[in-house]
């Protein structure tokens, strides 16, 4: 059995929730990495995956969307029947040409001029929300800042009332940090009884919510349009036809889902970062013209998305190992992002690294996150407006990790300002 320091193959259980709110488990990365970098994983309650774990193969896969489709099976681990697949085909779930047609109905919204717009306006609300939180000598970080802020951004981007967003925290919550007890209420998948919500869009009771949000919310619009994404995509038409009000709602899923969770893990992680980092922590503070290359290192160093599945749609050979038409196949981007052949000493956290073509974002597939822009922008200010309390801030108590192996997520983490 192959070793790397220890660490066994036969230790290697990628679906074990507890391992992963103890911490990305880097030991068996670099282990698959080495010696089975296209590793099958058995599944408890599914069908079982394949791990790719390499940079270069990750990114081959993401490109090569005819081979390892988005569309198939979707692109979570979950096993789903071909209705569930069908049912909730958003542009994330879907291959070219479909998906190319949803993409462009979004891609106007978030171009770099488009989203650079936004600046003054997202600067004014992180000096607002981190007044709020600097008011206190202690608090918990991801509660008082890294909830609040993506969710008040996608909040103005949608025109939905800002009195809402912490309903919309709680159901995004709800769905996808379902393996969670803390976030997924009493569903907690892949341990309840699933069958009791199987005819559920997404398998879980906040799904439908977010539906009858979204549905209320577009006839508001239709009534009385306004200067929003929402309209917008009310608006658009793809060949000729506008999006039906499911297709709608799949939108709003997303963008409230995609938009939210992965900022705030992003800044939550990094904040842990460079408080676990002080010397580097240092350097950005001494010199903020490193924040672009910092935030980088970030997705870098703690990918919000641990992973996304595809489904082959024929049999293919890679390295050694032949995976099978209808396989699910997960690409892990946080292995990837400490691949050796990639990053020199990748287990440095380097606000300087250059060149850093990470694969927090998905890189080089149709898939690309559309909201690269926005995090991006959202996390250099968010830096720029924390620097000059970054120094004298410390770690208050044990952070506490999302339980879940697709969420690189922090669920508390709590500071002070001595
Ligand atoms: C640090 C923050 C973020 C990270 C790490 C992240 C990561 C990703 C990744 C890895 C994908 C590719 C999925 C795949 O290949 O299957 C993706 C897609 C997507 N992201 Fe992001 N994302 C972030 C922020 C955002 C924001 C702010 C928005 C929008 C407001 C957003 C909206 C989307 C959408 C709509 C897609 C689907 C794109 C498509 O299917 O063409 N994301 N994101």
């Amino acid at each position: 059995m192959s070793a790397v320091a220890g660490v066994s193959l036969a230790d290697v259980d990628l679906t074990d929730l507890d391992r992963w709110s103890a911490g990305v488990p880097h030991e068996w990365f670099a282990m698959l990495r080495r010696a089975a970098p296209v590793f099958w994983q058995d599944e408890r309650r599914g069908r079982g995956f394949w791990s790719l774990t390499r940079y270069d193969d990750i990114l081959a896969a993401s490109k090569d969307w005819q081979t390892f489709s988005s569309e198939k099976g979707g692109t979570s681990l979950m096993d789903l029947t071909p209705e569930q697949v069908q049912s909730r085909m958003s542009m994330l779930d879907s291959d070219p040409p479909r998906h190319k047609r949803l993409r462009n109905i979004v891609n106007k919204a978030f171009t770099l001029r488009a989203i650079n717009a936004y600046e003054g306006r997202i600067r004014a609300m992180f000096r607002e929300v981190l007044d709020a939180a600097f008011s206190e000598r202690e608090f918990d970080f991801v509660d008082a800042v890294a909830v609040e802020l993506p969710m008040r951004i996608l909040c103005e981007l949608m025109g939905v009332p800002l009195e809402d967003r912490r309903y919309l925290v709680q159901l995004g919550n709800r769905m996808l940090g379902n393996t969670d007890p803390d976030h997924a209420g009493k569903f907690v998948a892949g341990e309840a009884d699933l069958s009791a919500y199987a005819h559920l869009p997404f398998s879980s009771p906040a799904a439908p919510e977010m539906f009858a949000y979204a549905n209320s919310l577009a006839a508001q619009r239709r009534r009385a349009p306004q200067d929003d994404l929402t309209t917008r995509l009310l608006e658009a038409e793809i060949d000729g036809d506008r999006l039906s009000e499911h297709e709608f709602d799949l939108f709003f899923l997303l963008l409230v889902t995609a938009g939210n969770e992965t900022t705030r893990h992003a800044m939550s992680n990094g904040l842990l970062a460079l408080l676990e980092h002080p010397a580097q922590r240092d350097r950005l503070i001494a010199d903020p013209a490193l924040i672009p290359s910092g935030v980088e290192e970030i997705l870098r160093w703690a990918p919000s998305l641990l992973h996304f599945r595809r489904t082959a749609t024929g049999d293919v050979e890679l390295r050694g190992m032949t995976i099978r038409a209808g396989d699910k196949v997960a690409l892990w981007y946080v292995s990837g992002n400490r691949d050796e052949a990639q990053f020199p000493d990748p287990d440095h956290f380097d606000v300087c690294r250059t060149p850093n073509r990470h694969l927090a974002f998905g890189l080089g597939g149709p898939h690309f996150c559309v909201g690269a822009h926005l995090a991006r922008l959202e996390l250099r200010v968010w830096l720029e407006e924390m620097l000059p309390v970054l120094g004298s801030l410390e770690l208050a108590g044990e952070p506490q990790r999302l339980r879940s192996n697709f969420f690189h997520g922090v669920k508390s983490l709590p500071v002070q300002v001595p």
